[in-house]
């Protein structure tokens, strides 16, 4: 159990190398999709953050055999049994979901107590739960748990009202042992959908079109095992660049995907931060006179939701007024509260903020409300002057892979 408080000391400029590790979005999702594999998986790049110790304590539950390995973890389903999920572990969580949609398909009968994850506004799942039924399950929800069960599963097809992330991968896990053909219309696109289906297809399913906003899943019988490497974590990447705008000298963000951030990258560039963007790397150099900008968040492969709160950091040192439109979590800006605890001027309401700067931040304890409003404060702590005191740092922790060793090693006062 790590420390639940990060302490920072700002003001520094940091210099160095930073290697992105797996992408935490990606593997909440492929963890639970291996109880759908007849045979061993093994994922490489896996991210050492509490969701994985969550969800690996959740295939313990199901019988499940783990074995962690550096950077690897070796996953043995083939004594698995179904049970109910209601440890505490799901609760950590959103994406516990994923076992929906993965012990509904291998199953065809999942009971699960509902979960937790980041607070950011209501977070409803009635888009799983509508192409679960599209598929034949019949949906109870009682006391806290959904019983979710299909005499048979078969495929249909279903159109997504909102292209959701977590809709479309719980209902491709589902769908994977259906009889015929399952569509998903309006399907979110972004990469991690795509890392989820090639890990399906290794082990044998027929899911074609991932990435786009049409997915075709044919049903097969059954699913063997396969060796699986992550894709980088596109968020963190993108927590890092921004964070080296804010504060380094020169930082080279390395084994990253950068088609992925291209929508922070170009609004970085509006901004006048200096980069050098290579086939697998970007490169920040420290910059001055930095614009302001505004932003919308949307959709892959449009703003992320996720990288709106780290840049809201740095745009607190842009010259003028910034603006940030929510349109995914309308409610996701916790964060502001606390900059402005440090010094920053910032409004928000009605699903925007508005950012005036450049104001000096100061050290202050603050909370890390969620994952990304921790990212928010790491930053604005590396800028400002004396300590700051980041509390809730678990919910940091549930998503950046060794943050502080990290830091430390681009010379940052952190503890
Ligand atoms: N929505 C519905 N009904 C549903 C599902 C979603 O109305 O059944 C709405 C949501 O309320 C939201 C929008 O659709 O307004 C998009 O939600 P989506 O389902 O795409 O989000 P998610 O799958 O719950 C994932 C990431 C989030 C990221 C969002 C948007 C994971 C585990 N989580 O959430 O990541 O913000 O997509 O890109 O993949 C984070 O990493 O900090 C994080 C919160």
């Amino acid at each position: 159990m790590q420390d639940d408080t990060i302490v920072i000391r700002g003001g520094k400029k940091l210099e160095g190398t930073v290697k992105i590790s797996g992408a935490k979005n990606a593997t909440v999702a492929l963890i639970p999709a291996t109880v759908l594999a007849g045979d061993v998986v093994t994922i490489f790049d896996v991210p050492d953050i509490a969701d994985v110790e969550a969800l690996t304590t959740l295939l313990g539950e199901l019988n499940v055999k783990v074995t962690k390995k550096n950077d690897h973890i070796i996953i043995d389903p083939r004594e698995i049994k179904n049970a109910t999920l209601d440890h505490e572990a799901v609760g950590k969580l959103r994406a516990s979901y994923y076992f929906m949609g993965a012990l509904l398909g291998r199953y065809k009968k999942v009971k699960i107590k509902m979960s937790g994850g980041c607070y950011l506004g209501p977070r409803p799942i009635d888009l799983h739960l509508k192409g679960f039924e599209a598929l034949g399950a019949h949906i109870d929800y009682d006391d806290g748990y959904y019983m979710i069960e299909a005499k048979e599963l078969n495929g249909a097809n279903i159109y997504l009202d909102i292209a959701s992330v977590g809709a479309t991968i719980n209902i491709m896990m589902a769908a994977v042992f259906a009889k015929g053909r399952t569509t998903i219309e309006n399907a979110a696109k972004e990469p991690e959908i795509i890392d989820v289906s090639s890990m399906l297809n290794k082990m044998g399913a027929k899911i074609r079109g991932a990435g786009t906003s049409e997915i075709t899943i044919d049903g097969v019988e059954s699913l063997g095992g396969c060796y699986h490497e992550i894709i980088p974590d596109r968020i963190e990447a993108g927590t890092y660049v921004i964070l080296a705008a804010a504060c380094a000298k020169r930082c080279k963000i390395e084994n990253i995907i950068p088609q992925h951030i291209e929508s922070l990258l170009m609004k970085l560039e509006e901004m006048g931060v200096k980069m050098d963007i290579g086939v697998d790397s970007v490169v920040v150099y420290e910059s001055h006179d930095l614009k302001p900008i505004e932003v919308k968040t949307l959709p892959f492969p449009g703003f992320a939701t996720d990288l709106q709160q780290p840049l809201t950091a740095l745009l607190t040192q842009a010259i003028g007024i910034s603006k940030i439109h929510e349109t995914i979590y309308p409610e996701r800006f916790k964060h502001c509260r606390e900059l402005a605890l440090m010094g920053a001027e910032i409004e928000a309401h009605d699903g925007s903020s508005t950012i005036t700067g450049p104001t000096p931040l100061s050290g202050a304890v603050v909370t890390a409300t969620d994952l990304r409003c921790g990212a928010s404060l790491v930053i604005a702590g590396l800028i400002a002057e004396g300590e700051t005191t980041i509390k809730g740092a678990y919910h940091i922790y549930r998503g950046y892979d060794r943050i502080k060793e990290k830091l430390k090693a681009l010379g940052a006062d952190v503890r």
